[in-house]
């Protein structure tokens, strides 16, 4: 067996379904082309903690409370003070503030869940504005859950456009099956630890280049490449190096990522409103280039486009600078970690695999020996 846990259940699930072959994502019973576009984060949010989407007074009920849990504690503005003050990445800062969340309140799975979806794009505006010396702004309950993230990052209300743009992106990355963040999220709570406890180890798990931390490096190569012509050169170059392309390539789609379709109109329609499509449809060169090189490179592994590609695309549009793009991720995909929690609290068993001891065996301690190394 090859490490990696591949093609291994290690939980059932209602909440999403990945089929690598059809390149099909399934989210709670909707397809993610016809649900991500449309609902609101909110609607998303009823649909994965409680089973269906809300009906119209359900929603309103609900997007209510969760705005009314934006506000972080002095507690945690202070640890965010802290980490900018060290100029630490936005990842760590939000890895350090997520556990803040528990102070002084009483673990509860659902309340935990509710106030982290909540709290996730005010600890990233906030810090976002401290990193650069720029006051915080107070949180906005009148404004939807897309909005206020981007209210928070800029201190201005943003167009219908932009936050349905950022919206379609939040939704879209929600959740996702059984990814190594949620993985490690449901294996943190698969111990009866708490839920804040799941979220943190789950941000920590994100931050890595071959999970969340690809559509920076995604976009540093678009504008590497910088015109049309340049892109099978670089890329070509690239490949001779050994490296690996970031935005392709996935450990279960063997087709193009569903998703990417999905964010790749919502990067159109937002290019296109905006009047400069220039760095859109560079983009889709340098991704036909990659295909193309990539198969040619690697005929028997089928390496598609994934997410990130677009996401970098999507939230360049945004206005939002690259060391945002991971924790952007994190504030979508805290729904699915804590759905999955939740879960896994009540269905699940104790996640405990195996390893397969591949070291000496018949040592002896010898004292004097092991002295000497000392
Ligand atoms: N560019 C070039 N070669 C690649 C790429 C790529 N993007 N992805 C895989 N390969 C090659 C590997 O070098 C390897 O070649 P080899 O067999 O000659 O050594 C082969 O394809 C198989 O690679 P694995 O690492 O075994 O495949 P795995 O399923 O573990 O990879 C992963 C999945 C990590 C996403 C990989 O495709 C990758 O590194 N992509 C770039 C990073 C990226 O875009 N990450 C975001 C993923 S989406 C998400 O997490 C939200």
């Amino acid at each position: 067996m090859r490490d990696g846990l591949d093609d291994v259940v290690a939980a059932s699930t209602r909440l999403s379904e990945v089929d690598g072959e059809a390149g099909r994502l399934t989210i709670a019973g909707y397809t993610v082309d016809d649900l991500a576009p449309r609902a609101t984060f909110e609607e998303l949010a009823y649909l994965l903690l409680h089973g269906r989407l809300p009906d119209p007074f359900e929603r309103d009920q609900f997007a209510q409370d969760v705005a009314g849990r934006r506000a972080l504690s002095p507690a945690a503005m202070s640890v965010l003070h802290y980490a900018a003050a060290a100029q630490a990445s936005p990842m760590d800062a939000l890895r350090m503030g997520v556990p803040m969340l528990s102070l002084g309140r009483a673990e509860n799975p659902l309340d935990d869940s509710l106030t982290a979806i909540a709290a996730f794009p005010t600890i990233v505006g906030t810090y976002a504005r401290l990193q650069h010396g720029e006051a915080p702004v107070p949180v906005r309950p009148d404004l939807g859950h897309a909005a206020h993230y981007l209210h928070q990052l800029s201190g201005e209300e943003p167009s219908a456009e932009r936050a349905r743009a950022l919206e379609t992106y939040l939704n879209t990355v929600c959740d996702h099956g059984l990814n190594a963040s949620t993985f490690a999220a449901r294996v943190i709570v698969s111990t009866r630890s708490d839920v804040i406890s799941a979220l943190a180890g789950a941000v920590g798990a994100l931050k890595g280049p071959l999970h969340g931390g690809a559509p920076g490096p995604a976009l540093d190569m678009v504008f590497e490449i910088g015109v049309p012509e340049r892109a099978e050169a670089v890329i070509r170059a690239k490949l001779d190096r050994g490296e690996r392309l970031m935005g392709f390539g996935h450990r279960v789609y063997r087709v193009r990522d569903p998703r990417a379709d999905v964010l790749a109109e919502a990067a159109e329609r937002f290019y296109s409103s905006d009047g400069d499509r220039s760095i859109y449809d560079l983009a889709r060169k340098v991704e036909t280039t990659a295909l193309r090189l990539l198969r040619e490179r690697k005929p028997d592994r089928r390496l598609d486009t994934n997410v990130e590609f677009y996401t970098a695309l999507l939230l360049h549009g945004l206005g939002l600078p690259t060391e945002l793009f991971t924790p952007t991720f994190a504030v979508g995909r805290v729904l699915g970690w804590a759905a999955h929690c939740l879960e896994q609290l009540r269905d699940g068993r104790l996640i405990r695999p195996q390893s397969a001891y591949i070291g000496p065996t018949n040592l002896h301690y010898d004292r004097q020996l092991a002295h000497a190394a000392a």
